[in-house]
């Protein structure tokens, strides 16, 4: 079965799928590989740029994580901390490519007190944790995830896995990159600068991971440029400071 691009479909018990519910969005409705396999930069630069990222952001996201991993910060020339690809992992064309679940891998962009996923100590930290879902959902202000309410729900997360988790990782780059996620889903699924995010789009992305097109949701015509993400990830860190 080969759908065409827009139509969702959950994934199969065999695809691949990652911790990130966007880019697993765009996998069921096929903007990147539905198998969640052999995934080239230039589709998945495409495919965010398609959901709403500028040029700027996407291609600055995908050479990094396209760079082969290493656990350790002096790894092999052209390798990183954040790079998620195998050595040599390459199509039959040779061209390098990635899948998703290498997206959760360990010791990389994967991090402690994530919205909707447990710590990776406790339990999943890949898929999505039900009780977490709940809370996150009971955490919208009349229907909506403004700023201020994506920080403070981000902080208030902090405090519940400090309680629970005596090996927390979570220092300022895992605070950021926390930060970087919610500003990216504040820029392409809010409703312009003051009205934040539709509760029933979260209901979407985070419990079926689909695109909320049924809920009136359609790609921004004027991209997400950096100019205008990190000013929102900074007000974002301000109410989720817990340093
Ligand atoms: C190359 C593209 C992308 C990569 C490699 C990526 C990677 C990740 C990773 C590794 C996580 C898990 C972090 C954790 O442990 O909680 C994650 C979560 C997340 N990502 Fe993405 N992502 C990408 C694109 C996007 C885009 C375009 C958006 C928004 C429009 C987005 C929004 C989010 C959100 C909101 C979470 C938090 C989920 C939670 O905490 O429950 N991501 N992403």
């Amino acid at each position: 079965m080969n759908p065409p691009k827009g139509e969702h479909y959950p994934a199969a018990a065999d695809d691949l799928r990652s911790p990130c519910p966007v880019l697993n969005s765009l996998a069921n409705s096929g903007y990147i590989a539905r198998d969640g396999r052999n995934i080239t930069a230039a589709e998945l630069k495409s495919a965010i740029q398609y959901v709403g990222l500028g040029i700027d952001v996407a291609s600055a996201l995908v050479s990094r994580v396209f760079q082969v991993h290493s656990d350790d910060d002096k790894g092999p020339p052209g390798s990183s901390k954040a790079g998620l690809r195998d050595p040599g992992q390459v199509n039959k064309d040779g061209v390098p490519v990635l899948n998703l679940d290498q997206v959760g891998r360990p010791h990389a962009l994967e991090h402690d007190v994530s919205i909707t996923r447990q710590d990776r100590e406790l339990g999943d930290c890949i898929h999505l944790d039900p009780d977490l879902y709940e809370h996150f959902v009971q955490a919208a202000k009349e229907d909506r995830y403004r700023s201020k309410d994506l920080g403070s729900y981000r902080k208030t997360r902090y405090e519940e896995q400090k309680q629970a988790n005596p090996h927390l990782q979570f220092g300022k780059f895992e605070h950021y990159i926390g930060c970087a996620e919610a500003s990216a889903l504040r820029c392409v699924f809010g409703k312009g600068v003051t009205k934040g995010i539709p509760e029933a789009y979260v209901r979407a992305v985070f419990g079926e991971e689909r695109l909320p097109y049924n809920e009136g949701w359609t790609p921004r015509k004027f991209k997400a440029y950096f100019p205008e993400l990190i000013p929102v990830l900074l007000l974002i860190s301000h109410y989720a400071w817990p340093f």
